[in-house]
């Protein structure tokens, strides 16, 4: 099991399959792009899918989340997860991704054993997603949103990031927009976590103005009081229900205390948190030629030395070294 000094469990494990991107959200990385790994860096498939099996079989890992950069970009993505599914016990297999490329890939994905998607998209203007995306991607997003439900990867769930200024005032249409559609919207607050270290607390629209905002046209009541779990969303049922909401309050209301996850990035290092400022290479091991009883126990060491919290109150809280897209979402 990979267990921390403060009796958490990690269960969940965030695989990134690549640090690259088909757009540039300006909360994320600048209009240039980044320093991407090198192909020797990366893991190859084979290598993912022994670390995956590994982390389910000998760690109790349950649940595979694949994420980026943008997951989409990787090409052998279809059948990692197809390997992936065969695995017992059988893992939860989802994917967060900007939809990019979803059209074409998502009944084969479904096939290939995926369950779920979390797609991203912060508004549903042509013009503001540009602003935020720097990319005239609007439609091939709503294309991947339609046909994932198509494919039956349900429940389909939109991530949306709310910029002051930008697209704060769209929070009530998304949620009108998603609900029409069954989609399970959540709000995430801004992290500091883009490559620029442009993130300003003060800037910041909050979950409790997101929730505000939502009020003034949604009767919203909390769903299932204290039962958030190790979910970084806080739910609210609208209108009464079923359809609900969901505000992941990183910043103002942080879940650490529940975290259940451990994290891999594309270059084959061991994150014990979003915000860790080290990393346990499991890459060098392998290739050095270590046992799965090897990895094993370095994974494990790994999570036993994860922080209570991210500590971004803190005024020395430190933002990691490598951005979100590097690190997987
Ligand atoms: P499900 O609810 O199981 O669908 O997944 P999820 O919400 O964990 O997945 P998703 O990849 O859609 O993550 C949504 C957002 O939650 C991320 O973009 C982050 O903003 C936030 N998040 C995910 N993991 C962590 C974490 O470990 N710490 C913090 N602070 N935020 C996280
Ligand atoms: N803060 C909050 N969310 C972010 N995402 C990317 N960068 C940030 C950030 N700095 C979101 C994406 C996507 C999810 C994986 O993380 O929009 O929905
Ligand atoms: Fe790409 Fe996601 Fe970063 Fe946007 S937030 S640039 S979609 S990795």
């Amino acid at each position: 099991m990979l267990l921390d000094t403060f009796g958490r469990q990690a269960v969940d494990l965030r695989v990134s399959l690549t640090d690259r991107c088909n757009l540039r959200c300006t909360y994320c990385m600048p209009e240039e792009g980044l320093q991407w790994l090198g192909k020797p860096d990366l893991l190859t498939d084979e290598e993912i899918v022994r670390l995956v099996s590994l982390a389910v079989r000998d760690l109790g890992v349950r649940e595979v989340r694949f994420t980026g950069g943008e997951p989409m970009l990787r090409p052998g993505l279809v059948s990692i997860v197809s390997a992936c599914a065969e695995l017992e016990p059988r893992p939860e297999l989802s994917l967060t991704t900007n939809g990019i490329g979803l059209a074409r890939t998502a009944t084969a994905l479904h096939r290939a054993g995926l369950d779920r998607v979390n797609v991203s998209l912060d508004t549903l203007d042509a013009d503001t997603f540009f602003t935020l995306t720097r990319r005239h991607r609007h439609q091939d997003v709503l294309d991947g949103l339609a046909a994932a439900e198509a494919a039956g990867l349900a429940p389909v769930k939109l991530n949306a990031v709310l910029m002051r200024g930008v697209n704060d005032h769209e929070a009530a249409d998304l949620l009108a927009w998603c609900l029409e559609r069954g989609y399970e919207l959540r709000f995430i607050e801004q992290m500091p976590l883009d490559a620029q270290h442009g993130w300003d607390r003060s800037q910041m629209v909050t979950a409790e103005e997101i929730l505000d905002r939502l009020h003034a046209r949604f009767a919203l009541t909390p769903e299932g009081a204290g039962t958030r779990g190790a979910a970084p969303a806080e739910r609210w049922l609208v209108d009464g229900g079923p359809a609900s909401v969901g505000v992941i309050a990183s910043v103002t209301r942080p879940f650490c205390r529940a975290c259940d996850r451990t994290r891999l990035t594309a270059d084959g290092q061991v994150r014990n948190c979003l915000f860790a400022t080290g990393e346990t290479d499991l890459r060098s091991a392998l290739r050095a030629g270590a046992t799965d009883a090897e990895i094993g126990a370095l994974w494990r060491a790994a999570m036993w030395g994860k922080k209570a919290g991210a500590g971004i109150d803190n005024p020395e809280f430190l933002q990691p070294d490598r951005p979100m897209s590097a690190i997987g979402g």
